[in-house]
């Protein structure tokens, strides 16, 4: 995927309609769209292909987490609607992400498409040490981070999803080809909500990410347009 504008709007939004005015609206400013689980029960496959129909890159953010075979079907099928990035959970284990990675290596092949970034999730944001320490894991949130990206390194995986302040620690410890998605990017001029360890786009990008997932400071802005176009240019 060309990687000229790192930025990835979040389309956080209800419906078929409404995710096709924001993305034409703010098009021409972002390098991709990020179609998550809201959007994609609600308006399903046909979104996806009306907005890579556009020429937009769009990474489907559905964190397939289940036995390798169901993740690799799964992993297929995203590549039919041609994808450029997708999400899995790290904590299905190493074959299960071996098995994501080759469907992906595999089906990009026999459609003539590029292979896909297959994006490794590791502990969830909304996790802390007593999560983990419930599920009966190592009740250490950032050595857990750890762990299952270099799970996800050693399986195979060509990129990562992880918060803006875990960028350094997985930079240091990853090899440099590893591409990191962050997503609790704020700019300082939206109001507060429930992102709390956020950095600011160039901050991000200076500390070692490769894309930034932005929502709520594009979509919730007044002008989404000029917020994306004010972004950018703090990253110039
Ligand atoms: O509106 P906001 O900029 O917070 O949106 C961030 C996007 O990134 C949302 O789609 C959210 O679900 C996603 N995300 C996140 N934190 C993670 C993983 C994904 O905020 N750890």
């Amino acid at each position: 995927m060309a990687h000229k504008n790192p930025i990835i709007v979040a389309l956080d939004v209800p419906s078929a309609e409404s995710a096709w005015k924001l993305a034409e609206l703010v098009a021409p400013a972002v390098g991709a769209f990020k179609i998550g689980k809201e959007l994609f029960v609600a308006a399903g496959p046909d979104i996806v292909k009306k907005i890579r129909a556009t020429g937009a890159s769009v990474f489907l953010d559905l964190k397939f987490h289940d036995i390798p075979n169901t993740v690799a079907k799964a992993v297929a099928a995203a590549l039919r609607l041609d994808v450029q990035m997708l999400t899995i959970h790290t904590s299905g284990g190493g074959e299960m992400m071996r098995a994501a990675e080759k469907a992906a290596q595999d089906t990009a092949k026999s459609l003539g498409l590029q292979a896909p970034l297959v994006l490794g999730v590791t502990v969830l944001t909304s996790a802390n040490n007593a999560t983990l320490a419930e599920i009966g894991c190592e009740a250490d949130t950032e050595k857990q981070v750890l762990r299952l990206a270099q799970l996800a390194v050693k399986s195979g995986l060509r990129g990562l999803v992880c918060s803006p302040l875990e960028i350094v620690a997985l930079r240091k410890v990853l090899p440099a080809h590893i591409q990191l998605v962050t997503p609790g990017i704020r700019t300082g001029a939206e109001k507060a909500d429930d992102q709390k360890r956020t950095l600011s786009p160039r901050e991000a990008i200076q500390a070692g990410a490769s894309w930034l997932v932005i929502g709520r400071p594009i979509y919730a802005a007044e002008n989404p347009r000029l917020a994306a176009e004010k972004i950018l240019e703090s990253l110039l």
